[in-house]
């Protein structure tokens, strides 16, 4: 499958916003990563809708959502009409996760869900039919910089084989050089990296030793 990388603007610089989209879109990311986090489900917190508005207006990239919030249900629609290309939100947060996937997917966008690494694969046994993607947290969710948590390898293992070589699997959290081998070898295909890129001199170099690092 090809390799795409999703960069993670929680690393970047917010004064510079539009330029480090550009700039990490030049360097060929796939699609941009914006974690929206709201102190409850997490604890920190960054942006909501009106910001991914303005990033909409000035960028053409594909905009992966992720939600870290509570009640995403009621949040959903907001992030939509925002501009949001895909949107995931976590099993943990959600009520009624199959109502969400298709309310997403009925407004044209892409939806997927995200596990914690403390959340087992079981939940999604009846919702990977669903679903346009699945992320896996590799890290606990709230902040940039934190390292991989290793037994998320097997559980990469065991959703690639849940969700066929169709849909897309991405991880979040701790992805380096080193880690994004062993995720690709795993079996998945979107990683999501903040501190690497945005920590990296070049934003071509990392981009690129992402996407060929499990060759
Ligand atoms: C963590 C966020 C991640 C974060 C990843 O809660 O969901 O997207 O930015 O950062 P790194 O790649 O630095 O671990
Ligand atoms: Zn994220």
């Amino acid at each position: 499958m090809k390799i795409k990388v999703s960069p993670s603007l929680l690393s970047c610089d917010f004064s510079r916003l539009g330029e480090e989209i550009q700039n990490v879109v030049k360097a060929g990311a796939d699609m941009v990563h914006c974690d929206v986090m709201d102190g409850h489900f997490v604890p920190n917190i960054t942006f909501g809708p009106p910001v991914l508005a303005s990033m909409r207006r000035h960028c053409e990239a594909l905009l992966d959502v992720h939600l870290m919030i509570t009640d995403p249900e009621r949040y959903a629609e907001d992030f939509i009409n925002a501009g949001a290309d895909i949107i995931t939100f976590h099993v943990e947060a959600c009520r009624h996760p199959l109502r969400l996937i298709s309310k997403i997917q009925d407004m044209g966008c892409k939806a997927g869900v995200v596990l914690n690494p403390g959340t087992p694969e079981d939940e999604l046994e009846y919702l990977a039919g669903a679903v346009d993607m699945v992320l896996l947290m590799s890290v606990n969710p709230g902040f940039g910089g934190q390292s991989f948590i290793p037994e998320t390898l097997q559980k990469i293992a065991n959703v690639r084989a849940m969700l066929g070589d169709e849909r897309d699997l991405e991880v979040d959290g701790g992805i380096d050089e080193r880690t994004a081998a062993q995720v690709i070898q795993a079996g998945a295909n979107v990683l999501v990296a903040g501190a690497y890129v945005f920590r990296h001199h070049s934003y071509l170099e990392a981009i690129e030793t992402l996407k060929t690092a499990g060759e």
